[in-house]
């Protein structure tokens, strides 16, 4: 199988650690290992003591016990963890789907959630989501689009890119028409937690119907990409068998100092994660303004959730050329959102999950008002 190039990683790869002002990640402000071992007494003595041979293959029994605490009814075996939310979407596409299989997939979308299924020779069907629609995908197109040979239907909310989260009654119309042809229901879940408002967010998939898989991860909500810990929790037995036997080729088992750590992190989840939500608002506000008074250049549909969103260009160009304009001119990185397909191409994203946002709006902002791009 021959995956073609990931351009949002390419992207990255390029100016991520180069740039002055970052401001279109995806992950939350980080802690430092310190910090993380500073939250419990005796975590530095037995971190220091940690055997650093294997791990168990489906991640340790005191992460899968914290993962599946995050989850109301789901079992430490319900849990298998995997590097990062990447690895758990290479091996849910190439073990759980067949070449033929129809897969609908929620659009625009992080590259993998469509490609690694497209590349493995199912038919890709996107159900797209629209600004003028509040970046709400439409359930009757969803309804068409579910038939006899979907294999899966691959949903992400809240959403990257858009910041676009569903309610807990759309997410119940999304379970009645997946369980109506009884397929598959992946549902990306990485930003999960960092719902504005969190009254309101539907509970995970895996909870709400017996042939869901929600994927869960370190990198975003907790703001710990580094240590590449993710997970997917589902109650289909099959489901999680053959991802398991597809992990054997990937990467076999998790770090373990990463896995110490993650469970470290998710026992205290609860004040790391309302944290990093409060510092996304914080920052979503200064973007409000930002867009305000910058109302004739762009146009923007404003995020329900997660530290991103997908602005445009109110000329309806191309952003490639001004986000290249903007990283020279004061060192701010946009992403183009070509890299999510052409269609995409007049947006951008922007990201407002670390602490450095501020400086680097102020930056953005300053460029803008003496420039014409
Ligand atoms: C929607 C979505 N899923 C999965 C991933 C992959 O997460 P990780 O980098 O932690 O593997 C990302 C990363 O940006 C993402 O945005």
């Amino acid at each position: 199988m021959k995956l073609p190039p990931f351009m949002l990683e390419r992207y990255f790869a390029v100016h991520e650690f180069s740039v002055e002002h970052l401001l279109c990640v995806s992950d939350c402000q980080t802690l430092t290992a310190g910090q993380l071992l500073d939250l419990e007494p005796g975590a530095r003595q037995a971190f220091e003591a940690l055997p650093l041979g294997y791990t168990e293959a489906a991640g340790g029994p005191a992460l899968r016990e914290e993962i599946a605490r995050t989850y109301r009814g789901i079992a430490p075996s319900q849990v298998l963890a995997h590097v990062g939310a990447q690895e758990a979407i290479f091996n849910f596409a190439t073990a759980c789907l067949n070449p033929g299989d129809e897969v609908v997939v929620h659009t625009p979308c992080y590259q993998s959630l469509h490609q690694v299924a497209a590349t493995a020779g199912c038919t890709v069907l996107p159900w797209e989501a629209r600004p003028e629609n509040g970046w709400r995908p439409d359930m009757d197109e969803l309804e068409r689009l579910v038939g006899p040979r979907t294999g899966a239907v691959i949903i992400n909310s809240p959403h990257n890119p858009t910041g676009f989260a569903f309610s807990a009654a759309e997410m119940a119309r999304i379970v009645e028409i997946v369980s109506a042809r009884g397929c598959l229901l992946f549902s990306d879940e990485v930003y999960a937690g960092l719902e504005y408002d969190m009254a309101s967010a539907p509970r995970p998939a895996c909870e709400l119907y017996e042939r869901a898989v929600s994927l869960g991860v370190m990198s975003k909500a907790y703001g710990l990409a580094g240590l590449r810990v993710g997970w997917v929790a589902a109650r289909d037995e099959s489901v999680l068998a053959a991802m398991a036997a597809a992990k054997d080729y990937t990467s076999i088992c998790g770090s373990a100092p990463s896995e110490f750590l993650a469970a470290l992190a998710l026992r205290h989840g609860r004040e790391i994660v309302s944290g990093l939500r409060a510092l996304c608002q914080e920052n979503l506000s200064l973007l409000e303004t930002f867009m305000r008074r910058h109302a004739g250049r762009f146009t923007w549909v404003r995020p329900l959730a997660g530290p991103i969103c997908f602005p445009a260009l109110a000329s309806g160009q191309d952003a490639e050329p001004f986000c290249a304009q903007v990283l020279d001119g004061c060192g701010a990185l946009l992403l183009p959102g070509r890299l999510y397909g052409e269609a995409w191409s007049a947006h951008f994203r922007m990201g407002f999950g670390r602490t450095g946002f501020a400086t680097g709006l102020a930056a953005l902002d300053e460029y803008l008002m003496k420039s014409t791009c």
